[in-house]
């Protein structure tokens, strides 16, 4: 079993961040690596310039993540950390699948429609085969499982695609170079909005600082922002039902059951009649108690850049070694004569 991910490097972490995708490989690097499986979590930095983006911004956001990674629980000696810049492979496998790839198959990418929109012909080359480079990401290290958000699903049934037609016009029967890799998908991995708007995505680009909760907020903040979310006068229902038509209460009630490890089911059924006055300081408890530790170390390792920097350059060391054999391979398979 390989678990291969990889992510974005924002800057102003934030509780969906968490929620969202890291908590989720921390745990599955914590199960997994016990029993013998690879984790390879990386820095999808090469996908970041496929927009319009400022490069000290993307070097500080990068090792921003990094430290982000560490503090919420990814250990660079149990799973594989690094960022793609480093390891030439992932472009160069890229390039090699790119003959693959149909420009069929990229054109139906629902990711590409959105961010392209109308300006198609103003749109990066790279913004459409983003979708190659991922898959190139994965089956660059034979990953068999790859943790994703719902919307990179397309994207991995892409990289099945590219997998299975390679494997098919490029290697003999019985012999295939790639493995097809699935996604998983966590069932929890709620939506977490911001706390001012039920309707929108908790978010770093969001004016008011009140609508989320960072990383790097302490026990004080965390409270008043839990405090001061937007409610409804309403107690708490008593099932999942009656939270339809009050986004607030729902995206609270989620946050809870998703820190707590519970359903809202759950949740609902411990507060069920009780007011936001009751409801609000235990979810503020409940998310101090977790993310004060992580924010604390998360506050000191961004500070330590050569730390950061050391991390990234172990991490892609290793990964180098096991994409190796796969490059070589696929170089070989499509007649390149390397020497
Ligand atoms: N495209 C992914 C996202 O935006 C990030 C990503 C890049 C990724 N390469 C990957 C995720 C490979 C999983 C596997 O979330």
């Amino acid at each position: 079993m390989r678990i291969v991910s990889g992510i974005q490097p924002t800057g102003n972490l934030h509780l969906g961040n968490y929620l969202g995708a890291i908590r989720n490989w921390v745990r599955m690097q914590d199960e997994w690596s016990a029993k013998g499986a690879q984790c390879l979590y990386f820095l999808a930095d090469l996908h970041a310039i496929s927009m319009p983006h400022d490069p000290v911004e993307l070097a500080a956001n990068t090792r921003e993540m990094v430290a982000a990674l560490v503090s919420c629980g990814i250990d660079p000696d149990k799973s594989i950390l690094f960022n793609q810049a480093q390891v030439p492979a992932h472009v160069e496998l890229q390039w090699l699948l790119n003959g693959t790839a149909r420009m069929g198959w990229l054109n139906r990418m629902t990711q590409w429609k959105d961010k392209a929109g109308k300006n198609r012909e103003g749109a990066s080359v790279a913004l459409f085969t983003y979708p190659v480079l991922q898959a190139a990401d994965v089956l660059l290290y034979q990953a068999t499982h790859v943790p994703v958000g719902e919307d990179q699903k397309q994207h991995l049934e892409l990289a099945r695609d590219i997998a299975q037609k390679f494997n098919n016009d490029f290697c003999a029967e019985g012999a295939p170079l790639f493995t097809l890799p699935d996604p998983i998908i966590p069932p929890e991995a709620a939506r977490i909005m911001s706390l001012r708007d039920g309707s929108a995505k908790m978010s770093k680009s969001d004016p008011s600082d009140m609508s989320r909760i960072n990383l790097t907020d302490d026990a004080d903040a965390i409270m008043q922002k839990v405090k001061k979310a937007r409610t409804d006068p309403e107690p708490l229902p008593a099932t999942v039902e009656g939270l339809a038509g009050r986004p607030e209460a729902n995206n609270l009630v989620g946050i809870y059951a998703a820190m707590a490890g519970t359903s809202p089911a759950d949740v609902l059924a411990q507060f069920e009649g009780k007011g936001f006055g009751q409801f609000k300081p235990a979810l503020g408890e409940l998310l101090v108690e977790t993310l004060s530790p992580m924010a604390a170390r998360y506050r000191e390792l961004r500070q330590d850049g050569e730390a950061l920097d050391a991390i990234l350059a172990k991490g892609a060391l290793k990964a180098r070694d096991l994409a190796a054999p796969t490059l070589a391979r696929t170089y070989q398979a499509l007649g390149l004569v390397r020497g």
